[in-house]
Formats: structure tokens, sequence, C-alpha cells
């Protein structure tokens, strides 16, 4: 392996890597090594464009640009060295002088590299008195995506973004020197369904998307690490969060699963969070304590076992493994065969939607349940996870007790209903389509009683007195029983998962 040496310090990197790949490989880009960039991004094509990534490399006389000078064994680079930091200042001199500098309305203040790089590598103040080049403000380029040219630095990444991403090429550069703008190709709009990944790429406030523009400024923000739970591939986001509220989802980078990108329906899945939700536990269709459905259940599993009655179990691809886990559990105890489940399905593409909309039905099929939409018959008790299978296909169940985020039609047939937590109400985790097994953090306290589906079911098994259990449930423990239980699951669990996931054995 070539080895490198940066303001002193020797790396050994991958063959055939420029220097800013090689640097971004060791996970040291901005925060071990800074070397300031605009146009370069890690998943696409080399621009070279902006030059505010130059470095001073021993034995070439002028100064190199990182993102597209290849690494030779033994290079020396140095970032730290005063030509280099004039050469900064004076990109950044140029880059400023056509800026509008509205960064007092700017929905990008706060996260904005332009604003940052200003602060560590730029000019104290500007030198030109002339006005700045008018430009338009607040284009609309579509449905998702607001254009504010005035600010648009023209690194082009979103260009880039759009031919070799979704490979749709709606945006382009027109005109040259610095009469150059952005703009969409005439008789076109942006409205791929990765859209929004381009406000994501944007250096600047140029891009930005209507669903977020002018909610909240980014400070008041904590971002919170989750997974995308509307298809099997499981992306990799941040839910920005304030006041109890998702604000927005942002994609997280893991290049296992989906780089740096996620599809725009994904990303606004957040808003469904909170639709429809089921808020009132039910027993007979009248509304009780959470308290008294638990014991109503527990005592419709107990009656079922006292008379020889038989109980099913329909499990469920949106809810995590460690709630399937003790559903698994909680049916084996009851002497009942393993939970069926039903997956909804849709359309895919190449990029990174799948089929399955749903983010575990792998995981189900891994904890041994199998995936089908019969119904189940003639049964005393059925404890059915979710609402994907049809109303018809659970006539025949005396007891239906339905755990369930959704006020759905189901709710209105169940005997007993208990509301249970969404994924971002709640820890967990989810086995993606790849089978890897990624984890997700609670991101909302509940507004209203609510329950975890692992935790209702722990409990339901101690009101129905099966042996060993009680009803103190901790996630973590579930998770280290399935690690220890489940073949494939060796060693995985939620205090051994980091945030990139790990694929099942
Ligand atoms: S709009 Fe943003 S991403 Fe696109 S060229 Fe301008 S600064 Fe770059
Ligand atoms: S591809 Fe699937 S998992 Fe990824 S953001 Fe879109 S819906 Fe979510
Ligand atoms: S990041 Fe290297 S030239 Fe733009």
């Amino acid at each position: 392996m070539p080895t490198l040496t940066i303001d002193g310090t020797e790396y050994e990197v991958a063959e055939g890597r420029m220097i800013l790949q090689a640097i971004d490989d060791l996970g040291l880009l901005m925060s071990g090594v800074d070397i300031p960039h605009y146009c370069w991004h890690p998943k696409l094509s080399i621009d070279g464009s902006c030059r505010m990534c130059q470095v001073e490399v021993e034995g070439m006389p002028k100064l190199q640009i990182a993102c597209n000078t290849l690494v030779t064994d033994g290079m020396v680079v140095r970032t730290d060295v005063e030509r280099v930091k004039k050469a900064q200042r004076g990109v950044m001199e140029l880059l400023l002088i056509n800026h509008p500098l509205d960064c007092p309305i700017c929905d990008q203040a706060g996260e904005c590299t332009l604003q940052d790089y200003a602060f560590d590598y730029g000019m104290p103040g500007a030198r030109t008195e002339e006005p700045r080049r008018p430009a338009k403000k607040a284009m609309d380029l579509g449905p998702t995506i607001v254009f504010d040219q005035e600010r648009c630095i023209l690194c082009r990444r979103c260009v880039r973004f759009c031919r070799e991403i979704p490979k749709t090429g709606e945006l382009g550069v027109f005109a040259r020197g610095d009469h150059s703008l952005l703009e969409l190709f005439p008789g076109t709009e942006l409205d791929n369904p990765y859209s929004m990944n381009v406000a994501d790429i944007c250096p600047v406030g140029a891009l930005t998307t209507k669903d977020f523009r002018f909610k909240i400024r980014v400070w008041f923000l904590d971002d919170v690490e989750s997974i995308c739970n509307q298809c099997s591939n499981g992306c990799n986001i941040y839910a920005s969060r304030s006041n109890n509220r998702i604000y927005r989802y942002l994609p997280r980078r893991n290049d296992s699963v989906n780089d740096t990108w996620i599809c725009d329906h994904g990303r606004l899945s957040y808003q469904l969070i909170m639709e429809n939700r089921l808020t009132e536990p039910r027993v007979s269709r009248r509304g009780t304590s959470y308290a008294d459905a638990v014991r109503a259940a527990g005592d419709a599993v107990r009656a079922a076992r006292e008379s020889g009655g038989s109980i099913v179990g329909v499990a469920s691809p949106f809810v995590g493994n460690e709630d399937l886990f003790v559903l698994k559990q909680l049916l084996e105890a009851v002497g009942a065969p393993a939970a069926t489940f039903a997956v909804p399905r849709g359309e895919s593409d190449e990029l990174l939607v799948k089929t399955e909309k749903a983010p575990n039905a792998s995981g189900a099929r891994a904890l041994g349940f199998e995936e089908s939409d019969a119904s189940p018959g003639a049964v005393a008790v059925a404890l059915v996870l979710g609402h994907t299978l049809a109303e018809e296909c659970l006539k025949g169940v005396e007891t239906l007790i339905l755990l369930d985020t959704e006020n759905c039609s189901l709710a209105e047939r169940a005997d007993i209903v208990l509301p249970a937590r969404s994924f971002a109400e709640k820890e967990g985790s989810f086995t993606n389509h790849a089978k890897r097994v990624q984890r997700f953090r609670p991101i909302l306290e509940p507004t209203f009683e609510a329950l975890s589906e692992g935790e209702i079911l722990q409990r339901i098994g101690a009101a129905a007195g099966l042996t060993g259990w009680t009803a103190s449930y901790d996630v973590h423990e579930v998770s280290k029983r399935l690690s220890e239980t489940v073949a494939g699951f060796d060693g995985i669990n939620l205090d051994s998962l980091d945030d990139q996931g790990c694929e099942l054995a």
C-alpha cells in the first residue's frame, strides 16, 4: 500500500486514490486532516473546479488540487503552509465577490460550508465596492426544490448528481466565465424520485427543499441516528428533531446501504408518523385503561390455554427484531405454531427503492416466521401485530388482540386493542433486504400511553401467568437473548451494533 505523509503524519492508503479520497477513506477528512473542498463529493465524479482543496506536494512547484491528484508512494503533502492558506483566502474572496451574504435570512445558515470556510479560511473583509452580480431569487425548480441563483457558487455537485445518480440530468451550467449560471434544461423540471438530495449536497443555501425551508433555524435541531422504515432497503437517516417534533430526515452515510442518498418518498415519510394514530386502549370496543386491556389480553390467553383452544400469532414486518423475538418466545411458551406475516409490495428501482414496503421482513424470516396472508381459520385467540392482514382473514378468530400504531379498520373489529409505539418512539433494530441488522433509536416521546410491541407482549405473557414471565422489560436484555438464541444473530445485539449495522451470519 502506498504511504502518504500529510503535515508530518504518515498514512497507508489504498492504491489508485486521489489525495482527498484517500483521506476520506481513512475517515479523517475535516476531522483530523483539514482540506476544505466544495466541488468534490465522495459519491460523485471529480470536477476539480472550485480550487478550494489546493495543497503543497513535495517536488511539485505549483500547488495541486487534492481532489484530482493521484497519491504516489512516499508522497509528502502540506496543508498548513502559508502559500496554501493564501490560495484558500483567494478562492474564498472570489466566491464571495458575488455572494449576496444574506446569512440572516438564509435557510442554510448554521450548516453552510461557505459560512464555515469564510470563518476558517476567508478574508476578514471585502476589497470590492462594485455591485454584486444580479441573479434570480427563489426559483421554483419543481415539486420539491427552490433555487436561489444568487447564492450558487457553481460547484456543479447538483449537476453531477442528476446526471450520475438518478441519471435524469435536469440541471446544467449555462454560459461562460462570470456569466455562468445554473439553470434547468429548457422544458424540464427537477422532479426525479431522488430530487431532494441536491439540497443536501449543495454546500450553500442555493438549493433548499420546499418541505423544510423556513420551518426552523438548524441550531435548534438535534439529529438522531435512525433507519427509514418505508422499504426493505433500510436507508440510514438522521431525524432532525426539536420540541418532540421531527422536522426532516437527512441521509446518513452508509456505503453498504445507501451511500449518501435517500429517496424523496422515504425522506418525507416522517410526516406519516403521527397520522391516524391509535391512541386509546379498548376492550370489547370500549375505551379502558392500558393495564385493564393488558389484563384482558392475559386472561384471554390463559383461558385459551386452559380450555385447549388454539392460539396463533400474526407478526408484522414493520416492528423491530426485538418485538418479533418476544412474540416468538410467547408463542413458544403457549405451545402455538410460529407466527406468519404478510408484506406489502410495490414498485422498486435500480438505485435504492425495494419492492418490499416494510423495513423488517428479513428480520421476520430470520426469526423463523413464514410469509403468508392465509387466514388462520377458526382459533380461540389471535395475537396480531399491525394490520397487514385483511379483516376478512381474521373472521374465524374468537378473541382478536391487536397491537398496532394505526387506527385501522381492524381496530374496529378487534376485541382487545393496545396502542403501540411507532419505530420513532422506541429503540430496536431492523434487518434489511441484504440481511444487515441496523439499529434505530428513540426520536420522540409518545404523547399518549403506548408501549413497544415487545413490552406489551411481555406484559401479556406475565398477565397470562406463563412460567418465568414477569412484566419487566428491557429491550437491551431482549436483544442479548435474541443474539444468544437465534441462529445468524450470534454476537449481534443493540449494544454491539455500530452506526453502520452488521450483516447476519
Ligand atoms: S446550486 Fe448548489 S450544488 Fe448546485 S452548483 Fe450551485 S452551489 Fe453547487
Ligand atoms: S429507498 Fe426505501 S429505505 Fe431508502 S429512503 Fe427510500 S423508502 Fe426509505
Ligand atoms: S474540491 Fe478540489 S477543486 Fe473543488
